[in-house]
């Protein structure tokens, strides 16, 4: 990888805008898991002391574009962004109107770059209008450099300087170095709510490991796949024959993926919802499957306990909620005490990461999670193709 690092540029007295991916879960307006944003803070502290007029941006979850909607807006960020800076860090909005003026040393933040029509197709127009405010571009989120987006990418096309921020280089250097030539037995868990994006990428993934474990939402349409009702839970219907494909492959080559055997259901989706254990052959019409149940949390320690490398993306259950969260915390304490080589990244996995305590017993925590399944299946990510691009560009010019 060839591109140019922010870390070899004078920035005193520039306009550098960075791209880092603060997007954190956030409860009645607080921040609730802050490892993300505590990963961005050498960044900013470096441009800081080195006299950059800063602006820095983000996504917050995934609102209707082209409108502000109050719940994606950053202001928590915002405000626990500036306590751990102990400095006043502004919330920005009109910033494509109004660039902002900066002294050396100033930070702001911009609001959320998926407010704007355009951000997720990459327009080009949004992407000039991000590039004017700055003279040096800084791609520094790692966890959304797998995301072609007009703040992750465009903007990179056009800005005057395009360089990668000290977060994206570490990441792609220590998971380079981490998953060159990893221990076997491989055992990935993959689980969380964005179902579809993953549940294609477990299809490259079964052939790199050992050993697959679906959870969450994914694990779902496998219990579907495999014949079970699923009642009212998420679940892909689309996906099933897939699911069912990817079962068959897996057994043909010997190897397992582990439908749950057991399940722990709740008739809604709210913090209120009673949780019930269940087979998971006793699901009813009117059941959400909200976690894994004991009898197979059990079984997933298991597998785990004999693993030389743990890849841990995603959460197995809704941990949010207490009464869900026993399959997240005891996949979570079985990673911690297990004496392999663990990686786990993702937005939510930090989030479990954090409330479970076990940050200092995983070898490596990456703050991306899509974008780390798809470094780990091989692909080229976006963000640093463009990178790239633009680093050959700069040498060919100044040659
Ligand atoms: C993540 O949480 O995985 C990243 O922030 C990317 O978010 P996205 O999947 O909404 O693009
Ligand atoms: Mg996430």
């Amino acid at each position: 990888m060839r591109v140019i690092k922010m870390s070899d540029l004078d920035l005193a007295g520039k306009r550098v805008l960075i791209r880092q991916d603060l997007n954190v879960p956030v409860k009645d307006g607080v921040v609730t898991s802050d490892l993300r944003i505590r990963a961005c803070l050498p960044t900013i502290q470096h441009c800081i002391d080195a006299g950059a007029r800063l602006m820095i941006m983000s996504h917050l979850g995934r609102p209707i574009e082209g409108k502000h909607e109050e719940q994606y807006s950053l202001q928590p960020v915002a405000e626990h962004l500036s306590s751990l800076l102990d400095k006043e860090i502004p919330l920005i909005s009109d910033y494509l109107d109004n660039p902002p003026e900066l002294a050396n040393g100033d930070v702001v933040l911009l609001e959320n770059v998926r407010f704007n029509s355009g951000e997720k197709a990459d327009d080009e127009a949004l992407s000039r209008q991000y590039a004017g405010l700055c003279d040096i571009y800084v791609m520094d989120a790692f966890g959304t450099a797998h995301r072609a987006q007009a703040s992750t990418h465009g903007v990179g096309m056009f800005a005057p300087l395009a360089c990668a921020g000290p977060l994206l280089v570490a990441e792609l250097d220590a998971l380079a170095q981490a998953l060159d030539n990893p221990k076997h037995p491989v055992v990935a868990i993959v689980g969380g709510s964005k179902v579809s994006t993953k549940l294609t990428v477990l299809d490259s993934l079964s052939e790199m490991v050992d050993q697959l474990i679906p959870g969450g939402g994914i694990a779902n349409t496998f219990i579907a796949a495999a014949g079970y009702n699923v009642g009212k839970s998420l679940v892909e219907t689309e996906l099933i024959p897939e699911a069912k494909r990817l079962l068959s492959v897996a057994h043909s080559a010997g190897k397992d993926i582990p439908v749950p055997i057991d399940v722990v259901c709740g008739k809604e989706f709210s913090e209120q919802a009673e949780a019930t254990v269940k087979l998971v052959d006793e699901v009813a019409d009117d059941d959400m499957i909200l976690d894994i149940g004991p009898q197979t949390a059990a079984q997933f320690a298991e597998i785990l306990h004999s693993a030389s490398t743990i890849v841990w993306n995603g959460p197995v259950g809704v941990f949010e909620f207490d009464q869900f969260g026993e399959g997240t915390r005891s996949l979570a304490l079985a990673i911690a005490s297990s004496q392999a080589f663990s990686i786990a990244g993702g937005g939510d996995t930090l989030a479990a990461v954090d409330k479970y305590g076990i940050s200092d017993q995983i070898s490596y925590i990456s703050t991306g999670g899509g974008a780390f399944l798809e470094f780990l299946e091989g692909k080229q990510l976006p963000a640093v193709t463009m990178l790239e691009q633009r680093s050959q560009s700069h040498d060919s010019s100044n040659a």
